[in-house]
């Protein structure tokens, strides 16, 4: 086998006049009958090929014979290409290889897509056929990414002094409050284990243990529908350290994503990295992960909304509701069928019932700005002005406000900021704004089953100072989490932990977590407690958000090299599929008549 000696993709000017063997896959053929062009195409990149008869009659013969994605080694010299003939798109534009040799190591059948042409190609087929998909360009540079991004985090936290230790995939449940994925066990009939939703009871119990500095890039498993940006199989950069407050985990990982995006896309991340307290991020942005990228602040306008005659408003206020809206820059330009049907119903389907509008126009007599709508006859004209002052509006913007609960509210206008933020163009390519969530509620109230549930995990400390109102006032305690946020994106999450068993126990309590269950599920971990365990807090990173962020791609399974589908499956392999009744047997299972959910390859 002609034994390859360099990478299509790196030969240069320079290298003209030498002896080369490139192997890999023909990405495309031209042939000019007289002269066979083949770009063949590896990890690294292109390079030209030229077969000429006059070069070698033999290979010239061959070469007419290729066809996309076979495979084959060949032998010849680099030359400058022709005058005018260079590609300056390529990085070998400038250069060819004139083949004296070549080898065919194997053939490929037709692909089913085009690499060169994949964006228009469905996805399903991309997964299916994930090893061609894989060849893409692109995708080998995520790929590359990925491996850099894991390269950086175990060279990091080595000079750091933190080990990288394992932790089992065959566990029991953690609750990070999904759903957990169980493997029943064939010893124990009538039992399972759970996969990890994270490492957080080993990774505190691995403090217990006194080693101190821990992390690990490790596989998480959640059996929650995917989205966008959420696998049920996901990789965690998870991190966890003893003898420290916020502060200390705060500013090793702010290093540690400093120095990945610095060494990945040579972009300076300001370190300390910002922090906003989580009511901040709530009145402001209406969300817990906000997009800094552009302002577009949300305002409460309910003290301007009560004293006006909107009914909608004024029952709204009532009934214990807010009326918060956004000033869109530049939205005057909007129809009323785009604000009226399409931002209407985007906002719909978040739980808001309606959204009022306003375009703020030059007055009637030229002077001042005014806020124009249907609505606007029932405010007074001072109030339309203190419209315009707390939004501080310029002429050709759009106000939009939403009435509701202060929670409806939210959940609305937050996803609309972002939209209009794209729209508008408001955001800089390339941009990245990085933030500490902080000053996290430790509960939350959960109407439905009347009781608290933790914002983070039940395993988060309250700030010292609030452990009495774990006995008076449980809603208004304040926890030592931190969540890191870049572009509206939730890219990892971490807090000081309890470390005294009694705390512990009644924040279960507070939970409805009844001391037998907790003894249940919990039981070791409450016991490991008692033994002596150092202060200690982490933090865990969402390893494929980080990628996904550093590759500018907003699907989550461009970064995984074999994603499942938002239906959970690997189209790949087929997974998940049945098993042999030996199997099920084994392990003392039997499957109930079932009918299985239609698969995405049948989807229409
Ligand atoms: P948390 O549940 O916030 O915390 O997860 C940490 C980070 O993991 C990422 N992430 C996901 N990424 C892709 N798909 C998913 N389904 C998914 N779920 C989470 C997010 C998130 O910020 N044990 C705690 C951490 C700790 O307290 O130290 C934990 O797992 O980027
Ligand atoms: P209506 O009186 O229902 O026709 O509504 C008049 C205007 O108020 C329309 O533009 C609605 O979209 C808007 N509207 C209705 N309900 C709400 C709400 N809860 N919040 C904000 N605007 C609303």
């Amino acid at each position: 086998m002609l034994k390859r000696t360099h990478n299509c993709g790196q030969l240069r000017l320079s290298d003209v006049g030498i002896q080369v063997i490139l192997s890999g896959w023909v990405n495309s053929y031209r042939d000019h009958g007289n002269l066979v062009f083949i770009d063949l195409r590896d990890r690294e990149g292109l390079t030209q090929l030229v077969f000429n008869p006059e070069i070698q009659k033999e290979v010239h013969r061959i070469s007419r014979d290729l066809r996309c994605e076979w495979v084959i080694a060949a032998h010849g010299v680099v030359r400058p290409r022709g005058e005018g003939l260079e590609n300056p798109k390529l990085a070998t534009g400038q250069i060819e290889v004139a083949i004296d040799k070549i080898e065919i190591l194997n053939k490929a059948k037709t692909p089913p897509f085009d690499i060169d042409v994949f964006e228009k190609v469905n996805e399903e087929l991309r997964l299916t056929h994930r090893y061609i998909d894989l060849r893409r360009p692109e995708m080998q540079n995520k790929l590359r990414v990925r491996h850099r991004v894991a390269k950086i985090v175990r060279d990091f936290f080595d000079e750091e002094g933190y080990w990288e230790i394992e932790t089992p995939m065959l566990g029991k449940s953690t609750p990070e409050g999904a759903r957990d994925f169980l493997v029943p066990s064939r010893l124990y009939k009538g039992t399972f284990y759970a996969l990890p939703q994270s490492p957080q009871l080993f990774k505190q119990i691995l403090m217990v243990a006194g080693t101190d500095k821990y992390f690990q890039i490790v596989r998480c498993f959640r059996d929650e529908d995917p989205r966008a940006d959420r696998q049920a199989e996901f990789t965690q950069i998870d991190v966890e350290m003893s003898f420290v407050q916020a502060d200390d985990v705060i500013s090793v990982n702010e290093r540690l994503v400093a120095r990945i995006f610095k060494e990945v896309l040579d972009v300076n991340l300001p370190v300390p990295v910002p922090r906003i307290s989580y009511k901040e991020a709530m009145d402001n942005y209406g969300i817990d992960r906000p997009d800094l990228r552009f302002d577009m602040k949300l305002k409460d306008i309910s003290d301007i909304a009560a004293a006006c005659t909107f009914k909608v408003f004024t029952g709204t206020i009532e009934k214990g509701g807010i009326v918060k809206g956004l000033c869109a820059p530049g939205g005057g330009k909007f129809s009323r069928s785009d604000i009226e049907k399409t931002l209407t119903n985007f906002i719909a389907d978040f739980g808001a019932k309606g959204l009022a509008w306003m375009k703020v126009e030059k007055g009637d007599d030229g002077s001042g700005l005014v806020p124009k709508s249907s609505i606007s006859k029932f405010f007074s004209a001072e109030q339309l002005e203190q419209l315009v002052q707390r939004f501080e509006a310029k002429e050709g913007d759009l106000l939009l406000f939403v009435a509701d609960k202060e929670a409806t509210v939210n959940k609305a206008l937050a996803p609309l900021r972002v939209r209009l933020g794209h729209e508008l163009g408001l955001i800089r390519p390339s941009q990245f704004e990085f933030v500490w969530v902080v000053d996290f509620p430790l509960f939350e109230w959960n109407e439905g089953e009347k009781r608290y549930d933790s914002l983070h995990h039940p395993f988060t400390a309250p700030i010292p100072q609030d452990i009495p109102k774990l006995d008076t006032d449980p809603a208004s305690i304040c926890s030592q989490a931190y969540d890191m946020v870049v572009n509206g994106s939730e890219i990892g999450g971490g807090s000081v932990r309890i470390h005294d068993p009694a705390i512990q126990a009644k924040v279960f309590d507070l939970l409805n977590i009844s001391r037998q269950q907790a003894q249940e599920r919990f039981g070791f971990f409450l016991k490991a407690l008692e033994y002596g365990a150092p202060p200690h807090g982490g933090i865990a990173f969402g390893l494929d958000r980080m990628v996904m962020l550093l590759t500018d791609t907003d699907n989550i399974r461009d970064v995984i090299a074999f994603p499942k589908t938002q239906r959970g499956q690997c189209l790949l392999t087929e997974a998940p599929s049945e098993v042999d009744k030996a199997q099920l047997d084994e392990l003392n299972l039997r499957v109930q008549k079932h009918s299985h959910t239609p698969s995405d390859t049948q989807r229409p």
